[in-house]
């Protein structure tokens, strides 16, 4: 299992880097827009920081720009590189065939037959959208659920997206996800717990009478 960050923001992910149980990154073209500067340019800082995967996603719309795209995002990202696809037509067929020499992911699935054909396709993960499902279809963790089961026995791994609290990344994991990838506000939160801090001060408190001296 591991823990990404969905930024484009490179100072964020280079704190959540020096964390140390972040382990890669994902982007996608709205968080990519958002930072002012070429897609490119960004995502050269981001594989600069070399934390493990980073997950980009294609905005070509057809089958040779999309292999172009990938191309030029190979260059950049290298070995880190996994790339989003959307499940569209052209979309599962670019994963057919880049998925033999890099990683893919389908992204923003909304139902299990997606899931599906996007495993047969090659998919080494699929990006469910907890928070937005369960705005726009009812129950993202339901759906979450339901994939996991399809899935159970593939290679295909469950990254959970679009997760807006810890409680959800939590239930997101219960209800089968593999992986999950948090803006930063929420992964800061996922180390804290009010009674963990209540009871440091306890211990802290003096009360011991041990006496220790850093050097
Ligand atoms: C994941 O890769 C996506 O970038 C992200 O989780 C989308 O979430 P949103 O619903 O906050 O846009």
């Amino acid at each position: 299992m591991s823990i990404f960050i969905d930024t484009a923001t490179p100072e964020e992910a280079k704190i959540a880097k020096d964390f140390g149980w972040v382990k890669g990154i994902t982007t996608n073209p709205l968080l990519l827009a958002g930072a002012g500067r070429k897609a490119e340019s960004v995502l050269a800082q981001l594989a600069e920081l070399n934390m493990g995967k980073l997950f980009y996603q294609l905005i070509s719309s057809n089958s040779k720009d999309m292999h172009k795209e990938a191309r030029m995002a190979k260059e950049i990202a290298g070995d880190q590189l996994v790339l989003k696809i959307p499940p569209v037509a052209a979309g599962f067929q670019a994963v057919y065939s880049l998925s033999k020499e890099i990683p893919c992911c389908v992204t923003a699935l909304y139902s299990v037959s997606q899931a599906l054909v996007a495993s047969e396709a090659g998919a080494q993960y699929i990006a469910v959208y907890v928070n937005r499902a369960t705005k726009l279809i009812g129950d993202g963790l339901a759906l979450l659920n339901a994939m996991s089961k399809i899935l159970h026995g593939s290679t295909t791994e469950i990254l959970a997206a679009s997760i807006k609290s810890s409680e959800e990344a939590s239930s997101s994991l219960l209800c089968g996800a593999d992986h999950l990838t948090l803006p930063f506000n929420i992964l800061s939160t996922l180390c804290i717990h009010e009674h963990s801090e209540e009871a440091v001060r306890q211990f802290n408190s003096g009360g011991t009478g041990i006496q220790i001296e850093v050097k």
